[in-house]
């Protein structure tokens, strides 16, 4: 078993070249199977989430191979349209391939992705829009299978809730799609906004994107394209965090200020000193920081789920307190025990955990309980008196890049060891 052993109470200094957008380059590589042909992804991040992508691509009969951050997916050659049960499983976010499969092959059979570790996460907003668009779908014995006669056909299609993966697979689908699709209610998130860019480059005819309707005039087919992916404002953010939480100057290369301006206001009431600008953005940290007000999550553009657990952990050392509602998912919380194991003091009712800022936090054993959770726990323990250790690393490899490279060139003490 891996393990990240973390000496705290280091400051964090110099500069961080922010890894590509995990939650683009999914959806991207998933549209990739009805872009014929061989698309060339670069700025790609290396994860193993892309790796497990790779494998759904190659089981479907794609050719596809990563040489250093650039990827190549060719589905010329593709001509499976079944996904495994072994390989749903392995990434929840594999349920983005049913519109692409849909649209190519007419069939796609694929098995419910359950629960995971943030709480219930269905998917009836993605059956229920395929179904508007004429797909048949039956769900037996955990497994779906869904079939169109033709082509799937454009429709207005509501959503509840501004779903992204359904936004995603909707817009994948209806992208040669018989007429137009309008999709309302669609999420807006930034990610949307790259894949959206990339089907574009295909061929797609698209517009709306970014906003709260979605028109898509379906086109015969799609081909393959160059794309580089956006950078990632969750991994930017967590960097911001551990910069902030441990004091110190980092400067993020290549990040975009539009898609982190709620983090970057809380930095700036925790005391911080924010710099942007030239697609930089430069934190400085000295002394302890300050509460923040209380942070609500919501869909872009509001404060992102994603960086809620990164935040929380930031002011765990802040003076005064600060509350966080989680309004996304059921089961976001489940990192706190570690931090109270650290010493932090967090009261979670529900949805709200109130933060009160300790002086302190101490060494601690800890697991990694989910992605995001995983990135809060190594930013307390760097900001932590003594030695830490992090078990579970595969939640956080699922979305970081080698984060031990990056925090280790700012001068944590933090090393990867098998134990
Ligand atoms: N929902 C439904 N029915 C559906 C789909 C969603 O009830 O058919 C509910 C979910 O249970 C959740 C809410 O709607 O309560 C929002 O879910 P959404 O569909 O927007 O999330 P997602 O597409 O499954 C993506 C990201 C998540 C991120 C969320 C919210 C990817 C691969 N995943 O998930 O990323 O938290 O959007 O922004 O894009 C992460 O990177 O750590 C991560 C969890």
């Amino acid at each position: 078993m891996s393990v990240f052993t973390i000496e705290g109470g280091y400051p964090l200094n110099g500069d961080v070249s922010v890894q590509g957008a995990k939650n683009s380059v999914l959806p991207i590589l998933s549209a990739c199977v009805l872009a014929r042909g061989e698309s060339v992804i670069h700025n790609c991040p290396r994860l193993t989430d892309v790796d497990c992508a790779m494998r759904i691509l190659r089981s479907l009969g794609c050719k596809c191979r990563l040489e250093g951050n650039t990827l190549t997916a060719d589905s010329t050659l593709a001509d499976r349209f079944d996904v495994s049960d072994e390989l749903m499983c392995s990434m929840r976010s594999s349920v983005i391939f049913l519109g692409a499969l849909l649209a190519r092959f007419g069939r796609a059979e694929i098995s419910v992705p359950g629960g995971c570790e943030l709480g219930i996460r269905p998917i009836n907003l993605h059956i229920d829009a395929l179904r508007k668009m004429g797909a048949t779908i039956r769900e037996e014995h955990g497994r779906i299978s869904c079939r169109v006669d033709g082509r799937l056909k454009g429709c207005a299609i509501d959503l509840p809730i501004a779903s992204v993966g359904a936004t995603e697979n909707i817009v994948i689908a209806a992208a040669t799609a018989e007429g137009t699709t309008v999709v309302r209610n669609a999420a807006k998130e930034p990610e949307i906004v790259d894949l959206v860019r990339f089907l574009r480059s295909c061929g797609a005819h698209i517009g709306g994107e970014g906003s709260t309707n979605i028109t898509v005039y379906g086109v015969d087919s799609l081909h393959a394209a160059e794309h580089t992916v956006i950078p990632d404002r969750i991994a930017a953010t967590t960097y911001l965090c551990a910069a902030a939480a441990c004091s110190g100057e980092v400067r993020l290369l290549s990040a975009t200020e539009e898609h982190l301006s709620p983090m970057l206001s809380c930095f700036e009431q925790m005391g911080c000193k924010v710099r942007t600008g030239g697609g930089e953005i430069v934190l400085t940290s000295r002394g302890r920081l300050h509460r923040i007000s209380d942070v609500s999550t919501h869909e872009y553009p509001g404060f992102p789920t994603d960086a809620q657990p990164v935040m929380l952990a930031t002011v765990a050392k802040a003076r005064g307190t600060s509350v966080f509602v989680e309004n996304i998912f059921s089961n976001r919380y489940r990192f706190v025990e570690g931090l109270t194991k650290m010493g932090a003091s967090i009261k979670v009712i529900d949805r709200v955990a109130v933060v009160e800022g300790v002086e302190r936090l101490f060494s601690a054993d800890v697991e990694a309980t989910d992605l995001r959770g995983g990135a809060a726990l190594m930013i307390a323990a760097m900001a932590a008196d003594g030695v830490s250790h992090i078990s579970h690393l595969s939640h956080i490899d699922r979305g970081y890049e080698a984060p031990e490279a990056v925090l280790l060139s700012l001068g944590a003490h933090i090393k990867r060891e098998d134990i």
